[in-house]
């Protein structure tokens, strides 16, 4: 009797951690291929778009004249070439903090300092997801930097709970930390830094595939008008409200599978923030 009880419960036992397990690399594969695009910059791009077959294999060149010629790593698990033989600590270490496991400091512009804010939940399940994409090999070339690299981000992260249960905090985690709008959105202070009190008043002109553009103020000052269905539409489609094509890198093509009511909770940040000078 006692052995069958124990054996009821260690199979309802691995049934509900097979569940939970599925539930992790689920929201794993909503942050990573959705709000946190990284393959915007991870995937390699092609004319039409991401090269099949490439996701998240890196060799994308991301070039800012005069600070840096970044190269996008492979982050698939390849062994040789990806980060297949590091730990689940270490690439949770290289994602939040911006470090390597032997030491070395990744450079702009994966946006860590954003990235400093993700939270514990979310990055175990960014790390799960990863480990499950098919491993591509692809070796790619180095970066360089004209600018010295920081020593480290900042001291060690620590913990980090979700956000607060409303809105608004809902909208500044997804725009934020995960999404990194306000990283091309807002304005570099005078120590070449995000000026982050004016988050969302429209960056610098940035290189795009059809020559520079620029993440346009998204403060109430210029999108307070525009009703909800356009913000979304802007955000999922790359349609301003009106009517012209936005271009990459918006990363339009993987905030399309942004849920409606993250959506929702964008737009309430965005709604929130306070107008441009
Ligand atoms: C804006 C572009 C950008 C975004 C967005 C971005 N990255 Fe990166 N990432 C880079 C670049 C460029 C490098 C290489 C930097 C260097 O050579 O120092 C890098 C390096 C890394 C590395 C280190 C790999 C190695 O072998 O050195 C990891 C891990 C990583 N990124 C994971 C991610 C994950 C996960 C996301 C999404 C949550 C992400 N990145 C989003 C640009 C980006
Ligand atoms: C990698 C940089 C980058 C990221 C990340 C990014 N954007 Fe953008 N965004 C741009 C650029 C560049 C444009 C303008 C493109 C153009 O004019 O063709 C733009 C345009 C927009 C527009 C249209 C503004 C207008 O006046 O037409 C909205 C709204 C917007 N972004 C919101 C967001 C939100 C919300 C997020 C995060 C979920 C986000 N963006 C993330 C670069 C970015």
């Amino acid at each position: 009797m006692r052995f069958w009880l124990g054996w009821g419960l260690a199979l309802l036992l691995g049934g509900q951690a097979l569940a939970q397990e599925a539930a992790l690399l689920e929201r794993g594969r909503y942050l990573v291929e959705g709000i946190a695009a990284c393959g915007n910059c991870h995937t390699p791009k092609g004319p039409s778009g991401d090269v099949p077959g490439m996701a998240l294999a890196g060799g994308l060149v991301i070039e800012e004249p005069g600070l840096f010629r970044a190269v996008a790593s492979n982050i698939t698990p390849d062994p040789e070439t990806g980060i297949g033989r590091w730990t689940d600590a270490q690439i949770a270490l290289a994602i939040r903090e911006g470090r390597r496991p032997d030491g070395s400091l990744i450079g702009p512009p994966m946006p860590i300092e954003l990235y400093r804010g993700i939270a514990d939940r979310d990055l175990a399940a960014m790390v799960a997801y990863l480990r499950s994409v098919p491993p591509v090999r692809n070796a790619t070339g180095r970066s360089s930097f004209q600018i010295p690299l920081p020593p480290s981000y900042g001291p060690p992260v620590g913990t980090v709970a979700m956000p607060a249960d409303n809105p608004v905090s809902r909208g500044a985690y997804l725009a934020g930390p995960l999404g990194h709008c306000i990283e091309c959105h807002s304005p570099v202070g005078p120590d070449g830094r995000r000026d982050w009190s004016r988050a969302g008043a429209g960056g610098p002109p940035m290189a795009s595939p059809l020559g520079q553009v620029v993440p346009r103020d998204i403060t109430p000052r210029a999108i307070g008008d525009w009703t909800e269905a356009q913000i979304f539409r802007a955000i999922t489609q790359g349609i301003s409200a009106d009517g012209h094509q936005l271009n990459p890198p918006m990363a339009y093509g993987y905030y399309a599978r942004v849920s409606p009511d993250d959506l929702s909770d964008i737009v309430a940040y965005l709604r929130a923030l306070p107008s441009g000078p």
